[in-house]
């Protein structure tokens, strides 16, 4: 099978290890369209409003916020058939640094319509070609090769078909082995395999945890309670748990803190949780403390929910919302 093949972007370096101390890994990546139409009824043909199509899917979200703020992430991920092609050249025409991997399968896409006459929104998320063993295997030497000594290896979204429940925490370990701090934002079963070998920071959504505990986090007490013991089983070195509009909560062995969103007009959420990410990890990345690495977090998530279906934030709302927090904080 083809080798994989790395696309420098803006033209900076064809190493990881030289673009930036961040690698992100998605090896089920997905072509987002978006659209709108009046009203989803069964039965009837769905007049649509002008689409747009986005490079989806965890790991690649993480390095376009990070790129979007200013950072450089490089992005490994999978790519197949047509949506495989169109996929890349969209993350081309960001800029954003890749590593690619090639399968036999065709990349998935993934639709998300706004209903305007009601403003709910639905979301169908297909699963992803099934990979071959050689090809996630490939995914692993992509990491080897790539993984940012003394930097982040963020691995984030599902597993597709074929792929090992336990893939995240080989990549925890090769982290490990090569000096970089592992980051994931996974679920079910290749989030417990990842914590089970123990990751520097994970991401869990108030759901995710609450699946991964086996019980109900609806109080700030159990919240903070079930992330803190990921700390203290060592399973990760910090947890920060996202609740939507309800903030977050970061646990570490220092202590935990909690963070409120700071007002904003909710339009789409989609992506929210890849925006956190992304400026949490390249506020350290740049020497920022867990606590500033929080507020920028929270402040891209929130600037995410303001932007339409899955429109990522603007740099210039995640600082404004980022000096709010900061201010309210100090009060
Ligand atoms: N309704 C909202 N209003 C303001 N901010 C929001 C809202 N929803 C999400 N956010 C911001 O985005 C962050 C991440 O959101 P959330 O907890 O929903 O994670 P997620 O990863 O997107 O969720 P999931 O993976 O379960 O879909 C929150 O901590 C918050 O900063
Ligand atoms: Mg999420």
């Amino acid at each position: 099978m083809s080798r994989p093949t790395t696309d420098p972007g803006s033209g900076s370096a064809t190493r990881a290890g030289r673009v930036g101390p961040i690698l992100t890994v998605t090896v089920n990546p997905a072509l987002d369209l978006s659209t709108s139409t009046e009203q989803v009824v069964s039965g009837h043909k769905l007049r649509c409003g002008p689409s747009r199509l986005d490079p989806g899917g965890g790991g690649v979200n993480v390095a376009r916020v990070v790129r979007r703020l200013g950072g450089s992430a490089l992005a490994l991920h999978t790519a197949g058939g047509a949506a495989g092609e169109a996929y890349r050249r969209l993350l081309e025409a960001e800029r954003v640094p890749t590593v690619v991997v090639p399968i036999r399968g065709e990349t998935r896409e993934n639709v998300t319509v706004d209903e305007t006459s009601t403003g709910r929104q639905f979301r169908f998320v297909l699963q992803g070609p099934e990979l071959a063993t050689e090809e996630w295997q490939s995914c692993l030497e992509a990491v080897t090769e790539t993984v940012p000594a003394g930097g982040f290896v963020v691995a984030s979204g599902s597993l597709p078909p074929g792929v090992p429940e336990d893939f995240y925490a080989r990549i925890a370990r090769t982290a490990r082995e090569h000096g970089a701090r592992c980051v994931v934002d996974a679920s079910g079963p290749a989030l417990a395999a990842a914590l089970a070998e123990g990751v520097f920071l994970v991401k869990p959504s108030r759901r995710e945890l609450e699946a991964h505990v086996g019980a109900t986090l609806d109080s700030e007490a159990r919240q903070v309670e079930a992330a803190a013991a990921l700390v203290a089983d060592g399973s990760a070195e910090h947890v920060a748990l996202t609740l939507g509009e309800a903030g977050a909560v970061l646990a570490s062995r220092s202590g935990v803190e909690r963070l409120a969103v700071p007002p904003v007009r909710v339009v789409s959420t989609v992506g929210a949780g890849d925006s956190f990410l992304g400026a949490f990890v390249l506020r350290l990345s740049q020497g920022r403390s867990p606590a500033a690495a929080l507020r920028a977090a929270v402040a891209a998530g929130s600037a995410t929910a303001m932007t339409p279906a899955t429109e990522l934030c603007h740099r210039a709302d995640v600082e404004r919302l980022e000096h709010e927090l900061l201010e309210t904080a100090g009060r």
